[in-house]
């Protein structure tokens, strides 16, 4: 899961660093980075795993 060019969402093609340049940005919400990248969009197998970067980042945040 950390590499950046792993794909997330097989679905839409979404790679693990596109979804951590979202929460870069600010944007953690699963609805808004379903809409914009189209993770989600398909058979939802890459819930537990969207679900699981945004619970990193969102530790990450909370340490620094
Ligand atoms: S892998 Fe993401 S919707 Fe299917």
């Amino acid at each position: 899961m950390n590499d950046e060019t792993e794909v997330l969402c097989y679905c839409s093609g979404t790679t693990t660093g596109q979804i951590r340049k979202l929460l870069d940005e600010g944007i953690s919400d699963p609805e808004r980075i379903s809409r914009i990248t189209g993770t989600l969009s398909g058979c939802g197998g890459c819930e537990f795993d969207l679900q699981a970067l945004l619970d990193s980042h969102k530790t990450a945040a909370t340490e620094n």
